[in-house]
């Protein structure tokens, strides 16, 4: 989307992968806190991302929605104010419909003016009111296409409403969710919202989050600024490996101002090693991908820190060439022993070593691979031992790889004579 936002990956925090609902104003103030002494924020992590359950369950009397009293007291704009005056950014999941009961007598209020003629509105309501008990599930809708079109209308209505209120509440990322979409698809679900967001003047991170569905990569680039590409991850090896690789294949669709999402990081949560969070990291990094922790960020472990915190590899991610890597070739059982890698700016390349295997293995780039012409000299620079392992591989290079590790690297090619070992 070009709304000047989004030039490399969006960085930042959010409260889902480790709070889930358990979320209140004082843990936003203490993460953002924690974001600028931990040198987080230094690094580019600016944006602090509240995600599901802030809101109270019902609208208020304008049809906007409205923070919980209990765990957000103070407002949104306050929590604004504060986020920002620390010079970061905040941001905001919208409307989780499940949360968001239509009344009767609402509905009345919203439709009535749009001219429906009343036989057709009581009509509605009754299907309303079967999609508002049937969760996410239209085929039990008795008129689909008379319920798309009073549920576009209301719809938004509501946008309407709510763009405004986000605007004036200083919000400056929108993540908007699928949750409860009452069947509409999302690419005609989600153009609206960045009309909307356009329209407020204010300049809005817009972040799709439709799991996946219709497959965002084909049309999403001119309507957000980064797309979901797959369901939720988890804490889990299984569930971070394989969404790498669904997420890699849409890399040819990813660049600056709209970028593929596999979703938020999980480093730092307990549920895999150091080697794997750190071949996550690695991973997403490589892939482009937007780098929001999912953690407890105001009590992380000195191994959780140092992946975060490695700008070697946050510079691949925020690399202004802003070409997603991919998978580039794999041998071993079950092709688990993989190679990744990618353009950087300066001629360079961004290659990693991932051992998907349970054992330590060794693994090879050879420069056919990785798409390099044979005879060139290439220095390796290795960015979690922070060093220049050699100035003059050629051909091939090779690394003994531990079980569920990855080796990250970049390869500057050296067209002449020498080039210095750190
Ligand atoms: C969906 C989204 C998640 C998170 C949760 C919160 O599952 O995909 O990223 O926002 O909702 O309920």
């Amino acid at each position: 989307l070009s709304n000047g936002l989004a030039k490399t990956p969006q960085m930042g925090w959010n409260s889902w992968n480790f709070f889930a609902c358990n979320i209140n104003e004082t843990v936003i103030k203490e993460t953002a806190d924690a974001l600028i002494s931990t040198g987080l924020a230094d690094l580019g992590y600016v944006y602090v991302n509240i995600d599901d359950c802030w809101s109270s369950v019902t609208r208020n009397l304008k049809g906007q929605l409205v923070p919980d009293e209990k765990t957000f007291p103070s407002g949104i704009k306050a929590l604004a104010d504060y986020v920002h005056e620390k010079g970061l950014k905040l941001g905001r999941l919208l409307v989780k419909s499940d949360q968001d009961r239509f009344s009767m007598k609402r509905m009345m209020q919203l439709c009535l003016p749009l001219g429906l003629d009343s036989n057709i509105l009581s009509y509605t309501f009754e299907i309303v009111s079967d999609i508002l008990h049937v969760i996410g599930n239209c085929r039990c809708l008795r008129n689909e296409s008379t319920a798309y079109v009073v549920m576009e209308l209301i719809n938004d209505l509501y946008l309407h409403r709510y763009y405004v209120s986000i605007a004036l509440k200083g919000i400056d990322y929108l993540k908007y969710d699928n949750c409860y979409n009452l069947g509409i698809p999302p690419k005609k679900r989600y153009p609206p919202m960045r009309d909307a967001l356009n329209a407020t003047g204010r300049t809005i991170f817009y972040s799709l989050c439709e799991w996946g569905v219709d497959d965002p990569a084909l049309w999403a680039g001119t309507v957000g600024n980064s797309w979901r590409t797959t369901e939720d991850i988890n804490d889990t090896w299984a569930s971070m490996s394989n969404i790498a690789d669904l997420n890699d294949k849409w890399a040819a669709y990813a660049g600056p101002g709209g970028w593929n999402d596999p979703d938020m990081l999980e480093v730092g949560n307990g549920g895999m090693t150091y080697q794997e969070y750190r071949a996550h990291f690695s991973i997403w990094a490589l892939m482009k991908a937007p780098l929001l922790i999912g953690c407890d960020v105001r009590n992380m472990t000195i191994e959780t820190i140092e992946i975060l915190t490695n700008k070697e590899v946050i510079d691949i991610n925020q690399d202004p060439l802003g070409v997603q890597g991919r998978k580039v070739y794999v041998s071993g059982k079950d092709g688990c022993n993989q190679v990744w890698a990618g353009p950087l700016s300066g001629d360079r390349l961004a290659v990693a070593l991932w051992n998907r295997c349970s054992n330590a293995t060794t693994i090879t780039a050879s420069w056919n691979t990785i798409g390099l012409e044979s005879g060139i000299r290439v220095s390796v620079r290795d960015l979690w031992q922070h060093k220049t392992l050699t100035s003059d591989a050629v051909s091939s290079f090779s690394a003994h790889v531990d079980a569920h590790d990855c080796h990250f690297y970049i390869f500057t090619p050296s067209p002449s004579v020498s080039h210095s070992v750190e």
